[in-house]
């Protein structure tokens, strides 16, 4: 038990961080940078703690994934609207059986689950994440890709010239207003994804490229609310949950590593840079701290997983029985 009990605690809350951190989050849930408009009460919203089998059928019921496509009014009165996809990714990219998420923690180094993580089907990294000179620890196989639109557009992740980012399909989201008003966001995303979709098609136009609909990101971060006893930063869920539920919609079974932190659980922020920041894996923008205790509830493997693997077995929405 004395293991286990350094295991993530599904009750986690922003009272027990440290005061540094907690003012941060604090700020942010303060803050409402895109609209949230909350119809429950201020201090969170949830009523009753739903089981793991019953939020995972919240989770199907209430969460559809869906992207831009080019008949998609606004975005097919422009002059670039053929550059989008025809199909929805769901309808390109599944159904698949088993997938694994690798979120991008620094627990991951020395955690020699490469060869693990390489046996599944598809495999779903995020943003500058590497495998080259980390194999051992993270695989070398990458599926999708779901990428920021800060990675897209900031000069220091090259990604127009990188070759990072020339593997697999790529995801791509920007953190847009609440409303999911499409021409609102078009006029004003956090970055300019939109001009750098166009130059990333025009130089790799074989490569599939998707951009999520922002109703997804703000109809994952309502799960987390709705399900939450106090109020979470009004921000947009992670990328790595944000993929984990993306993963669940196109696979029969999800193993996600080290989004729960394992026994090599560290301050170091990604495995594959040398910089040491708690934020990374409790948040401070993103209501990570929040998405950690759905992903812990829903869960369905052993807690000592997480301890040895960093590893939690979620299912797919199509493999469970609502
Ligand atoms: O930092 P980045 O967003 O690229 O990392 C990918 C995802 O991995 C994050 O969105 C987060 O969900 C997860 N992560 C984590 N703990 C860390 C670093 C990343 O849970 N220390």
């Amino acid at each position: 038990h004395g293991l286990l009990g350094e295991v993530w605690d599904d009750e986690m809350s922003s009272s027990r961080l440290s005061s540094r951190m907690k003012k941060v989050v604090q700020n942010y849930q303060a803050m409402n940078k895109y609209g949230v408009k909350l119809s429950g009460p201020a201090g969170g919203t949830r009523r009753l703690k739903l089981s793991g089998p019953e939020l995972l059928c919240q989770l199907k019921r209430k969460v559809e994934v869906l992207s831009l496509t080019s008949d998609l009014h606004p975005f097919s009165m422009l002059p670039w609207a053929s550059q989008l996809p025809a199909q929805q990714l769901t309808s390109e990219l599944g159904p698949l059986k088993s997938c694994a998420v690798v979120s991008s923690a620094g627990s991951l180094r020395h955690s020699g689950l490469g060869k693990e993580i390489d046996s599944h089907d598809a495999v779903m990294r995020f943003n500058a994440a590497p495998t080259s000179g980390f194999e051992k620890d993270v695989g070398s196989k990458t599926t999708m890709r779901l990428i920021n639109s800060q990675v897209m557009a900031s000069e220091e992740y090259r990604f127009l010239s990188s070759s990072l980012y020339s593997s697999g399909v790529l995801v791509a989201w920007d953190p847009a207003p609440f409303s999911s008003d499409l021409t609102q966001w078009l006029n004003r995303t956090d970055y300019p994804i939109f001009a750098q979709y166009q130059r990333y098609r025009r130089l790799h136009p074989q490569q599939p490229f998707f951009i999520l609909h922002p109703r997804f990101e703000w109809q994952v971060w309502q799960q987390v609310q709705e399900n939450m006893a106090e109020s979470i930063q009004k921000n947009p869920p992670s990328s790595g949950f944000l993929g984990t539920v993306l993963m669940m919609s196109l696979c029969e079974v999800v193993h996600v590593y080290e989004f729960l932190p394992s026994k090599r659980k560290t301050e170091l922020c990604h495995y594959y840079q040398h910089f040491y920041d708690a934020a990374c894996t409790l948040g401070a923008y993103h209501p990570l701290l929040y998405e950690k205790n759905l992903v812990k509830r829903m869960n369905q493997g052993a807690d000592r997983d997480i301890y040895t693997h960093g590893r939690v077995t979620l299912p797919g929405f199509n493999a469970i029985n609502c």
